[in-house]
């Protein structure tokens, strides 16, 4: 069996997608979680196949200085996915900053501590790459997002570009400070279908335009688009390139939100209305480039199209009760995805032949 490997913010979108690849490739993961009680969140990871053999899960907070001590004591290796996501938060400043930057210095001084950590991936965000007051039309990773201007302006999910710029610029300086192999992969809006029980925070931006969530539209007025499959798999990919070094954007897809409505309204008629006019934004607005250039450099190929990310987490919505039923209940139809093999359906097709037993730490 191969050395352990720590993935945080195991229960979340990202964190949970990430384990099952890793899981399915014969790693052991340690799966952090704030809760190991709270069984709506472990349950999908516990069930997932191959984690009785390969998964425990161990209790970790970011608030909490040493907290990732004993979860990272022996790994080879640090998946860094948990952040505090709460764009709602009455305090942003103690809730959501404070703790990514905290929470991430604590993971690398306990990866220092463990002396066995060979290299910790860090999932940063475009929120740390492009939001500033003079937009681009193209993005690389020298970019970084102005922090006073977010603090000033305080748009929709403020309080989140802060903390991971901050929190990425505070791990960067501490990998460099105390020799620790460092990297950072960027990814931009992340679509696809998930594992998790609760609608994740992306979809309920990707997936504005269907609920009408309007704080959200101009999140994705010019979106660059990432499946999650594509993107666990860079993730993977980067652990394993020992020249890898640095910042890599992970972003397949440019769209602007009526590119994303229409197709949506097209695969999807069942839906209902989706508006063909957005408030605020100009019908002719502009696709900006996010460049995945250094990770396409390495080796890395996207398998994915939109199209399949939006079929894919629109199915998993219907499967979860998230978004309504279409009126003859048929998900198929809904999630327009018949031909899916990837993601959710093999995770069922896998998860029937395997039973995998319970694991906590
Ligand atoms: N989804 C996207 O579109 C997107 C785009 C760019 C970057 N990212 C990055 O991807 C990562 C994962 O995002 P996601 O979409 O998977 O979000 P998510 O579903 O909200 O997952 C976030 C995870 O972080 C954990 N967490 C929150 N506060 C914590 C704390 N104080 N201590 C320990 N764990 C804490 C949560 O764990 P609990 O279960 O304990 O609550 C949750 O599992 C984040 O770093 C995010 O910045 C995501």
């Amino acid at each position: 069996m191969m050395s352990p490997v720590v993935v945080t913010g195991a229960s979340g979108y990202v964190g949970s997608w990430l384990v099952m690849k890793l899981l399915r490739d014969g790693y052991a993961v340690r799966a952090t979680v704030r809760d190991p009680t709270n069984v709506e969140k472990t349950k999908p990871l516990l069930d997932l196949p191959g984690a009785d053999a390969l998964l425990t899960i161990w209790k970790a907070d970011l608030g909490q200085d040493g907290s990732f001590d004993k979860a990272v004591a022996g790994c080879t290796a640090v998946f860094h996915v948990a952040t505090p996501m709460d764009f709602e938060s009455k305090d942003p400043e103690n809730e959501v900053i404070k703790p990514t930057i905290n929470g991430v210095l604590s993971i690398m001084r306990s990866c220092k501590k463990a002396g066995t950590v060979k290299r910790v991936v860090f999932t940063s965000s475009a929120g740390t790459v492009d939001v500033k007051e003079h937009q681009q039309t193209e993005y690389d990773e020298s970019s970084w997002s102005d922090v006073d201007f977010c603090r000033r302006v305080k748009m929709t999910g403020w309080m989140y570009f802060v903390s991971k710029t901050l929190a990425e610029r505070a791990a960067w300086e501490f990998a460099r400070e105390n020799g620790i192999d460092f990297i950072s992969i960027i990814p931009t809006l992340v679509v696809g279908p998930f594992i998790t029980t609760t609608m994740p925070p992306s979809m309920v931006t990707a997936l504005s335009f269907m609920t009408g969530n309007e704080a959200h539209y101009h999140i994705i007025k010019h979106a660059q688009l990432v499946h999650l499959d594509d993107l666990c798999a860079a993730h993977i990919y980067l652990l394993n390139r020992p020249e890898a070094n640095g910042r890599y954007i992970c972003s397949s897809h440019e769209a602007t939100i009526h590119d994303l409505a229409r197709m949506v309204r097209e695969r999807h008629p069942w839906c209902g209305s989706i508006p063909e006019k957005f408030d605020g934004i100009e019908k002719d607005v502009r696709t900006v480039h996010f460049s995945s250039k250094r990770l396409l450099d390495l080796g890395f190929e996207f398998k994915y199209t939109v199209e399949e990310m939006f079929d894919e987490a629109i199915r998993s919505c219907v499967e979860k009760k998230l978004i309504p039923l279409p009126e003859n209940g048929n998900v198929d139809a809904a999630a327009g995805a018949k031909d899916m093999v990837h993601g959710a359906e093999e995770h069922a097709r896998i998860a029937m032949e395997l039973e995998p037993k319970k694991k906590v730490k």
